[in-house]
């Protein structure tokens, strides 16, 4: 190859780069000037960074506070019994409204989506999030409480009710996911769940009970049997 042309390729190849270097120190500059794109992809418009200073504001802040007397969405406002379950420091003992029967049904439904997993369709703390838990023996697992168990059986509804809102120990909060009313729908189930495994014929009406007929003869005595 003649000499002129092996220079003119090292000039070329040289030349060829400087469109690139101009590239590579437009997007490493910190200079206020837009960087330059090769694909235009909107990143280059007026906004907030996360945490950055803002001169906009007299306090400086980018991240504003919400303005004064805002109310989380979907949470009723000055009613403590309703949204808190309970009054000042106590949990309440009692329903913000009447338990109809609507309610404990809608209750039922959203327990099987958001409790049975875990805690099991009757509430024993044998979901199959449990069960699988087990089965992968985590030695972290802090199993779901049972909830027909004489403590839960004793906790206030207030009480419940702020478990699902807030989650309690190790169980998580679904207070995002479960409106005010739902909370309140799921408490009404978990009792009928516990009614249902630590009642007694006495709770019955005279009516139920009768219709129930006369209570089963007693299991007869095993007998062992040879063989
Ligand atoms: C991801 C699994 C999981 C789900 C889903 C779950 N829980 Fe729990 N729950 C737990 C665990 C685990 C505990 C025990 C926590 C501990 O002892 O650290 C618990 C404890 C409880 C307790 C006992 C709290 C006490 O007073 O000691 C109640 C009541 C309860 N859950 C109700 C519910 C209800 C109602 C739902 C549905 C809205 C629900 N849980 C959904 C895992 C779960």
């Amino acid at each position: 190859m003649p000499r002129f042309m092996k220079s003119a390729a090292v000039v070329l190849t040289l030349l060829a780069l400087i469109p690139l270097l101009v590239l590579v120190k437009d997007r490493v500059t910190d200079s206020e000037r837009p960087r330059l794109s090769l694909v235009y992809d909107m990143d280059d418009q007026d906004k907030v960074k996360t945490q950055r200073a803002s001169e906009l504001f007299a306090d400086g802040r980018s991240m504003r506070p919400p303005p004064a007397g805002t109310v989380a969405r979907d949470e009723p406002v000055g009613r403590d019994h309703l949204r808190d379950g309970r009054i000042d420091t106590l949990w309440v003992e009692t329903f913000p409204a009447p338990v109809t029967r609507a309610m404990v049904e809608r209750g039922r439904e959203r327990y099987g989506i958001y409790c049975a997993p875990c805690h099991g369709l009757a509430g024993n703390g044998d979901g199959i999030v449990a069960k699988r838990a087990e089965a992968l023996m985590e030695g972290t697992w802090v199993p779901p409480s049972n909830l027909a168990d004489a403590t839960v059986r004793a906790r206030p509804v207030g009480h419940l009710y702020n478990t699902i809102r807030h989650g309690i120990r190790k169980m998580p909060a679904y207070g995002s996911q479960i409106g005010v009313d739902d909370r309140w729908a799921i408490v009404a189930y978990v009792r009928a769940l516990q009614a249902a495994q630590a009642g007694s014929p006495a709770d019955l009406e005279p009516a139920d009970l009768a219709a129930l007929g006369p209570p089963p003869a007693p299991e007869p005595a095993a007998t062992t049997t040879q063989q």
